[in-house]
């Protein structure tokens, strides 16, 4: 069976990693993946967004499968693309991935489903924007509507501040069309949980939950980041609260995307707050998160093809996912100044003996030497009976990849550690 995962970063090479378990894909493509991956993927050089050479591709290659991995291709209907021309997918249509792709859409679905979320107001105009921060509770946040790169969202903790991102996202376009629509929300407090599901449009199965660390230095400081570790499971997540999840979030968003014939298909990411007031959603993803999927694929020990194809063709009622007991933790290695400015091109060596537990984001082959070229340039992942152990072991890992000018976090998972009481 010959499969093509779309997509290039840690993400793709957990998933694809993963995939490999299954003994009848006789060939695996990333398109593009990257330089850090060609051990595991025959990498192709077709951009994500690249849709109609992404089809080309699959036709002359009688491609059995598609994984579509990243936003963009989804909102732009990379996933309807491929199914015209006959190739079955993994992942939504776009008429379902406006749940991310729209942050307009998805507020206004939850409030017409009673699905609990921050209160909030969209607005299309600057001025009416600003006239109500003149008011508005503070610190407030505000969103782009559209895709932003992950960086649409600004907490402003003044009302100076909101309005500069007011003026910044709808008069300076910093995010281009992305902002000529904008959420201005309630700031909510409380520990966010990340939970990625498998879906068929009838049938959600949530995945192990996951704790993210946004910011990019130790203690929570610095800037946001695409993220900079992750653990699994997230103890604050208890079976209470999944339960409570499931019943006032999980199936009724399923629900209401089949009420609204946008029936939700792959793997839909609820980014949760668990607030005073109960679990809310603070964004839905259309995909598998990063760097999520780099501790939740690692504990899954069903396989991932089977689930993928189930979601496809609605049986996932009648398919087994499971995940192994036991956490995983990942410490994501990054180039010295990102997400601001940092250097590339510096050799990059990992020890054989953890290959199988690094995925690799930012990397080139460059006359056969891997080279790092990105800021995020790998995560380092393990597994153990419990998060101390894969935290411990997550941590020698990195000592065993080298490169000029790297820099991690030393705290991922002291928060989730401290949780548990530890
Ligand atoms: P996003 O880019 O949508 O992942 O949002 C980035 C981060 O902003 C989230 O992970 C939250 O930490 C924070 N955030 C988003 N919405 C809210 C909100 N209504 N209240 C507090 N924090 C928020
Ligand atoms: N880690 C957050 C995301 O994938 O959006």
């Amino acid at each position: 069976m010959k499969v093509m995962v779309v997509g290039g970063g840690g993400r793709e090479h957990a998933i694809i990693k993963k995939l490999k378990e299954n003994r009848e894909i006789s060939e695996l493509y990333a398109l593009p993946g990257n330089g850090g991956m060609a051990n595991d993927a025959t990498c192709i050089d077709i951009g994500a967004k690249e849709i109609k050479k992404q089809v080309e591709f699959a036709v002359n290659n009688k491609i059995d499968y598609a994984v579509v991995a990243p936003d963009d291709p989804l909102v732009l209907g990379a996933v309807d693309a491929l199914n015209e021309a006959g190739i079955p997918c993994f992942g939504p249509n776009k008429a379902a991935a406006i749940i991310e792709g729209s942050k307009v859409f998805s507020k206004n679905l939850m409030k017409k489903y009673g699905i609990p979320t921050a209160e909030y107001e969209v607005f299309d105009n600057k001025d009416e924007a600003l006239k109500y921060l003149e008011t508005a509770p503070i610190p407030t946040v505000i969103k782009a509507d559209g895709l932003a790169l992950g960086k649409g969202v600004i907490i402003a903790e003044t009302r100076e501040d909101a309005k500069a991102a007011v003026i910044s996202m709808m008069e300076d376009k910093v995010f281009g069309e992305s902002g000529s629509n904008i959420v201005i929300e309630e700031f909510l407090t409380g520990p966010e949980v990340s939970v990625l599901s498998f879906t068929d449009g009838k049938t959600v199965v949530p995945m192990v939950s996951s704790m993210d660390h946004k910011r990019a230095l130790d203690g929570d400081k610095g800037l946001n980041t695409g993220g900079m570790g992750t653990v699994a499971p997230n103890p604050y997540y208890t079976e209470d609260i999944a339960k409570i999840c499931m019943e006032t979030i999980f199936l009724p968003t399923i629900e209401a995307m089949n009420k609204e014939n946008r029936s939700f298909k792959g793997c839909l990411y609820f980014g949760l707050m668990l607030t005073e007031k109960g679990p809310k959603v603070i964004e839905y993803n259309c995909r598998f998160g990063d760097p999520e999927t780099q501790v939740v694929l690692p504990l899954l020990e069903s396989d991932l093809l089977t689930i993928m194809q189930a979601c496809t063709n609605g049986t996932l009622a009648d398919t087994e996912v499971k995940f192994k007991d036991g956490a995983a933790a990942c410490v994501v290695m990054a180039s010295n100044g990102y997400p601001q400015k940092y250097e590339s091109g510096f050799e990059l060596k990992i020890d054989d003996s953890i290959k199988d537990k690094v995925y690799v984001a930012g990397a080139k082959l460059d006359g056969g030497v891997l080279r790092t070229a990105g800021g995020r340039v790998l995560g380092v992942t393990d597994t153990g009976a419990d998060l101390r152990e894969a935290l411990a072991k997550a941590y020698e890992n990195v000592k065993m990849v080298s490169f000029s000018n790297a820099f991690y976090r030393n705290d991922i998972g002291a928060k989730a550690l401290k949780a548990k009481g530890e």
